[in-house]
């Protein structure tokens, strides 16, 4: 697929940019590509080959090189979550060598390390061959409701994580860093904790299943995630290689009091704006 128009989101943790970007994509009908999932594939693979980071990564590198990562985005079909207002949020399935890795990737144990493994150098450089396959191979989410929307809309992608803007697209189209405040952050993240606890809750109340050893385990408090996600960015910010950077040319958005249409809406009309069309949501 032709790539003209390259949008790069970075920003902290939980600051927002998988479901913006996710949200941007298929308003605009360009592919999506989350390149934290392929560094959390990364992970994974270290820890179900006891892989120590510390020692081996030149191992873990060429594990990833033989490996097979695969995004593939579909339209949502279900209503927007309450907190997305109108905007329906495409579905993203991870799949690492035909496995489906979606929920493990997301593991507490992934949480952990992941920033570890990202730190170094020969596993970046064999995460960049994945990154440029998937963003050669993106395909645009299409919906029926998305062909006039999408009208003189040029091919392209839109690719979230710490580096894109810097290092990996560094001529993009359009660079985006999104932040939010620590406390919002935590508690965006506790929030989507709490919400699939109660989704697996009414499952299993649905199967009528009353095996109390089958209690859902206890899930963090707002602070044990706020410190979690605190340590990941500050190993992201410290490291070495490609660190997390504001790019020269990125458009700032603290979206702490931002709805989330609004920050979507705004990314698209810059966008729009910078392909020569007329913007479509006008102020917020
Ligand atoms: O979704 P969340 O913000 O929690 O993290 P993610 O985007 O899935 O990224 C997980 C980790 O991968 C980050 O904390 C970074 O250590 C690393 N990462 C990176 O180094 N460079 C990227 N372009 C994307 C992710
Ligand atoms: O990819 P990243 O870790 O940066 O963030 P995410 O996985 O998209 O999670 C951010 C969460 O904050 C999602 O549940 C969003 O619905 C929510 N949110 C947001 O992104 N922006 C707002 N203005 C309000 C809430
Ligand atoms: O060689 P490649 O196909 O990557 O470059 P291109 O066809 O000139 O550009 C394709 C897309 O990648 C465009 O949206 C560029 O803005 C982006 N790109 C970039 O951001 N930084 C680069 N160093 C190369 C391309």
């Amino acid at each position: 697929a032709r790539r003209d128009f390259t949008i790069a989101i970075d920003g902290p943790a939980a600051s927002g940019k998988s479901s913006t970007a996710r949200a941007v994509a298929q308003e605009l009908g360009l592919g999506y590509i989350d390149s934290g999932s392929i560094y959390r594939c990364a992970t994974l693979l270290a820890l179900r080959n006891n892989i120590d980071i510390n020692e081996s990564a030149g191992d873990l590198a060429a594990l990833i090189n033989k490996a097979k990562v695969d995004i593939r985005v579909r339209p949502s079909t279900s209503r927007p979550a309450p907190n997305l207002g109108r905007l329906a949020v495409p579905e993203v399935q991870v799949l690492l060598d035909n496995e489906d890795v979606s929920k493990e990737i997301r593991a507490p144990e992934v949480n952990q390390l992941v920033a570890k493994v990202a730190s170094d150098r020969s596993i970046r450089e064999a995460v960049l061959h994945i990154q440029r396959q998937l963003a050669e191979s993106a395909e645009s989410i299409s919906t029926n409701a998305l062909s006039k929307n999408a009208e003189g809309v040029p091919g392209g992608v839109v690719m979230d994580g710490r580096d894109i803007g810097t290092t990996i697209f560094p001529n993009a189209e359009l660079k985006i860093y999104l932040d939010a405040s620590a406390m919002a952050r935590a508690i965006r993240r506790w929030d989507e904790m709490n919400n699939q606890m109660k989704e697996a809750n009414a499952l299993q109340a649905a199967k009528g299943s009353s095996d109390s050893d089958s209690a859902p385990a206890a899930y963090p408090s707002v602070e044990k995630i706020a410190r979690e996600l605190e340590a990941r960015d500050y190993a992201d910010i410290n490291r070495e290689h490609s660190p997390l950077r504001i790019a020269k040319d990125a458009v700032v958005i603290d979206n702490t009091n931002l709805t989330f249409e609004q920050q979507v809406y705004t990314i698209t009309d810059l966008a729009r704006e910078r392909m020569g069309l007329a913007p479509k949501h006008g102020d917020l």
